[in-house]
Parts: C-alpha cells; structure tokens; sequence
C-alpha cells in the first residue's frame, strides 16, 4: 500500500534533479505520473525508471511556462487516468548575474520559466478541481535566494519570493474547494547547484554508506507527504528541505512599529524615531547576509 494509490500526479521539469527524484517517489507511493521535462531523453529515462520498477507514467516534453504545454498537462492526465489529484510545480532555471551587469533577456528568462511555469500549471489545474469538485494538492518550489535574498539572484530570488506569495494566495483561493497548496525551499545537489553542495558524481553512493546529506532525493517525501491526504490539514505554508531536516519558515511578519499621535510623519520626524524600529525589533538597519545565517547551508556566491 502506497500513500497515493489509485492517484495521479504531474510533475513538472522531473527529468533530473528534485523533480526526477520527487516523480519516482510519487510513482513509489502508488500515483501514475506525467512526466513534464523539456529535454525528451533525460525525461523518457524518468519514464521508463517508473515503469521498469511497475508504476505508471506518461512523458509530456513541452516547456510548463507555455500556455499550451500547461494545459496539455492537466488533458494528459484526465485522458490517460480520467483523473488528476497532485500537481507539482518543480521546473527552474538560474541565469545568475549582480543586477548592474544582468540583462533583460537573463531577468526575462528566469521570471517566465519559474513564475509563468507555476501560474499556468496551477491555473488549469484549479480550473478542473474547481469544475469538478474533486480535490487536489499543489507543491510549488519557491528557495532561500527568495525567501532571504542571495547575492546575484536578483531574478531568481524575486521570481522564488513570487512563488512563495502565489502558493500561500492559491492556498487561499482554492481552500473552499479542498486544494491544499504549499510551498518548499529546497537545499540538494544537482545540476543547478553542482559545486555548491559537492560533485553530481559524489550521488550514487551505495546503499549502506554515511547518509548523503545532499542528495536530491532526500527532498521528495516532504513532496509526496504534501501530494497525500495525511497532510489535508497543511496549507499555505513554506517548508525548509535538504538532508534529513525539514524546517516551517514563518511569512513576513511585522516586527516593530512606531507611531505618530494621528498625524501625518514628516521625514524628519521618522529619521529621529526610526532607531526604535530597530532597538525594539533586534534588527540590524545596514544589509545583511541572511542566506549565511542558514541552518544547513554552505552556500558562499559573492564571487559572481
Ligand atoms: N537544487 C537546489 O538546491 C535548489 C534550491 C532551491 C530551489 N531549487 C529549485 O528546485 C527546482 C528543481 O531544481 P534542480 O536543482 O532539480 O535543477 P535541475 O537543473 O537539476 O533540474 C531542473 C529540470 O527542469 C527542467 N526544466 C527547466 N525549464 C523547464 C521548463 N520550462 N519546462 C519543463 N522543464 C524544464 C530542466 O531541463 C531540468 O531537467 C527548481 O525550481 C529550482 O529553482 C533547487
């Protein structure tokens, strides 16, 4: 028995890295899989690793940010099983640059293929589970460069920060209709962070040997958690993943206030009170290196 027998699930940019992991975990637990991934090989090796092990998948090698690759993945599914239950929004890229060097085509880029590649997966989903009745579950992968900042992201981290907003809104709109959608800030090693978490080729660790802390297959059961009905009462939240931890992060929350006796400030006024903002806060006023506070992160970037 499965946590997802008898479920269907897409699974978008799942030919390597998280996604490849998270659509084999899913198979595992018993869901029938579209396999979204734009380069067709790697994508049908995913495919066939699924059935070769006696699940079930259907390869889609569309881009998700494009309209009709979107929809397409909501019809595969309906089609092929006659029913959808799980849609994870996986896909990225990183086009890093510092802001004063990146150019429009590198901002373009990253903000379409995160941003767009969740909205139009989500939007089509939503509109069957809203026609339907039947409920769902959404994953978006949103990351730390969004949710703290990292040095040259500028794109990345705002489209990532994008995401964790869109999720806690479509967990919001579509709870009335039994969606639960959430969001996870993952931290493993593949192609997109080789170096940073060690070689890809440090990954085929045999069976027995230390844990792999960084293996991008430690992420995919919070994933298949989040995509079954034992989490039906999560929604709207941010999860931390890499390793064997998994973190809650808490939304932007107001953390000082001044005010000024039910008059209008002048900014004279705020520059003689502002330091109360942050003597009762805790927080520094000068820009800070938030992703070097990390619990589980090594990340140093400030050469690009
Ligand atoms: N690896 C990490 O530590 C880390 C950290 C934070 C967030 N993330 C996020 O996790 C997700 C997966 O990243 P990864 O590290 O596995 O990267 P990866 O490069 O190993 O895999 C991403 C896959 O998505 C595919 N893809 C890219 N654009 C696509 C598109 N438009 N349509 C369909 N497929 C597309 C790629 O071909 C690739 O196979 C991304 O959203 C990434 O931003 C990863």
């Amino acid at each position: 028995m499965g946590l997802l027998d008898g479920k269907v699930a897409i699974v978008t940019g799942a030919g390597r890295g998280l996604g490849r992991g998270e659509a084999i975990e899913l198979a595992r637990q018993g869901a029938r899989v579209v396999v979204n991934e734009l380069d067709p090989e790697i994508g049908k090796a995913v495919v066939d690793e699924i059935e070769s092990a006696g699940g079930e998948a259907a390869l889609d090698t569309g881009d998700c940010s494009e309209d009709e690759t979107a929809r397409g993945l909501v019809r595969t599914a309906l089609d092929t099983w006659g029913r959808l239950d799980a849609l994870v929004n996986n896909a990225g890229i990183l086009r890093d640059r510092t802001v004063a060097k990146m150019t429009p085509d590198e901002w373009d880029a990253v903000v379409k293929v995160h941003l767009r590649g969740h909205f139009l997966p989500t939007h089509y989903a939503c509109a069957h589970w809203k026609d339907s009745g039947q409920p769902g579950r959404i994953v978006c992968t949103a990351s730390t460069s969004g949710l703290l900042g990292n040095f040259g992201q500028a794109n990345y981290g705002a489209a990532k920060a994008g995401i964790a907003a869109f999720s806690t809104i479509v967990a919001m709109e579509m709870a009335r209709y039994g969606v639960r959608c959430n969001a996870i800030a993952p931290a493993a090693r593949t192609r997109m962070t080789e170096g940073a978490y060690g070689s890809l080729q440090d990954r085929d660790s045999e069976e027995g040997e230390a844990f792999d802390f960084w293996h991008p297959d430690n992420v995919a059961p919070l994933v298949a958690y989040l995509c079954s009905e034992l989490a039906g009462d999560i929604s709207g939240k941010v999860f931390g993943v890499q390793g064997d931890a998994v973190e809650l992060y808490q939304p932007f929350t107001s953390a000082a206030a001044i005010q000024n006796h039910d008059t209008r400030w002048t900014p004279e006024g705020i520059a003689a009170r502002v330091h109360e903002l942050f003597d009762e806060s805790g927080i520094v006023a000068e820009v800070e290196n938030m992703m070097g506070k990390l619990r589980f992160s090594m990340t140093d970037r400030s050469t690009i």
